[in-house]
């Protein structure tokens, strides 16, 4: 059975203020952090013991998800001092895993309903070193260009360039042959996307891409994030991590999660999610946001296109539109 890394290490620069104290992977999406979304979607393909290869903020991580056991899975947590890039988060991870079975690497700020199971078959199939998801979006460059040709093989890749030569694009969950990830140099800053997968293409290495345009989405932006959440909330990208979780209700329209108290005159609507323990006064109107747990919004305040983080207050009668709200700051996302 295949096991996994999730790669939950990087700074989460762009989605700063909200970065500052939570790691990306942790900002919670339609109620549960990003994370648990993604250890989901893995364990519904039967990949059951799982490494989170993290460094900044790493100490955030151990105590919401433990063990694992909780998901009937078992996570164990590699901690990089500084850094060591996706390469080296990778090769360092791998030191815990004791196997020779397919090792599946997951970039950790996407959402991704592809079939992944059908992704590891394929890779055994081909008896590939690499096994890269691939879809297509519309401008590809923030991404990884990886043009294939009839067979599916990978002929370049071709990380974030200003005139893309494609618009298939990595999708950032990778299968690897252990034997590759052994071949990484330990304790050495290096970038699967911009050294290791170029070398490899040069050394004629079986590097093959599977597309499957299912949802996807990278929720490394203030927008993107936002989006991730309400098309969680709406059913529109896979949310199977919310059967296990404690939710109080869910429609289309929103998501309560447990020991909320929303006023029965206030309006949740558009994909909002309203987090544990937060309270939602008489009359407010929350759509297209993320409120997250514990958080207190007052009688008559708007908020619509926000994220609202644990901590936070708004005020009664208060309009917030499109900002990212802590404790400290309101924020306007930028366009
Ligand atoms: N442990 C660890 N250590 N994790 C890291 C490190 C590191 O030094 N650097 C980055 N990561 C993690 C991030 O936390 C994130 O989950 C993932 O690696 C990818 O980093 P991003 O910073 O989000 O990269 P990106 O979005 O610009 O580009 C990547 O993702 C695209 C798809 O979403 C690349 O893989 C692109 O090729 C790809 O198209
Ligand atoms: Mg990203």
């Amino acid at each position: 059975m295949a096991v996994g890394i999730l790669l939950v290490g990087g700074f989460g620069t762009r989605l700063m203020p909200l970065t500052k104290n939570t790691p990306k992977p942790m900002l919670t999406v339609a109620g549960l952090p990003v994370t648990e979304h993604q250890l989901a979607m893995a364990r519904n393909a039967g990949i059951t013991t799982v490494v989170l290869a993290t460094s900044y903020l790493s100490e955030l991580f151990i105590p919401y998800f433990g063990d694992g056991s909780k998901w009937g899975m078992k996570l164990i947590y590699a901690v990089e001092k500084e850094p060591l890039g996706t390469g080296g988060a990778i090769a360092n991870a791998a030191r815990f895993l004791d196997t020779n079975e397919p090792i599946v690497v997951f970039n950790g700020d996407v959402l991704s309903s592809h079939n992944l199971s059908e992704q590891i078959r394929q890779h055994q199939e081909n008896k590939a070193d690499v096994t890269l998801h691939l879809t297509s979006v519309d401008d590809a460059r923030a991404y990884g260009c990886v043009p294939t040709d009839s067979d599916g093989r990978v002929i370049a890749f071709l990380e974030k360039m200003e005139n893309p030569v494609t618009n298939t694009i990595n999708a950032g969950c990778y299968i690897f042959s252990p034997e590759i990830v052994t071949s990484i140099p330990r304790e050495t800053v290096i970038s699967v996307e911009r050294e290791v997968f170029p070398q490899l293409i040069s050394n004629h290495g079986r590097l093959f891409g599977f597309i499957d345009d299912s949802y996807w989405l990278d929720i490394g932006t203030p927008k993107a994030l936002l989006k991730g959440s309400t098309d969680l909330v709406k059913g529109l990208a896979d949310s199977s991590a919310l059967t296990l979780a404690d939710v109080a209700s869910h429609t289309n329209e929103k998501l309560i999660m447990s020991a909320a108290t929303v006023d029965p005159t206030a309006v949740i609507d558009l994909g909002s999610c309203i987090g544990a323990g937060a309270v939602v006064g008489a009359g407010a109107h929350i759509s297209g946001s993320i409120v997250e747990k514990g958080v207190h919004v007052g009688a008559g305040a708007v908020v619509s296109d926000s994220f609202v983080t644990t901590g936070a207050v708004i005020a009664e009668n208060s309009t917030i539109r499109a900002a990212f709200v802590t404790k400290d700051e309101i924020l306007s996302i930028p366009e």
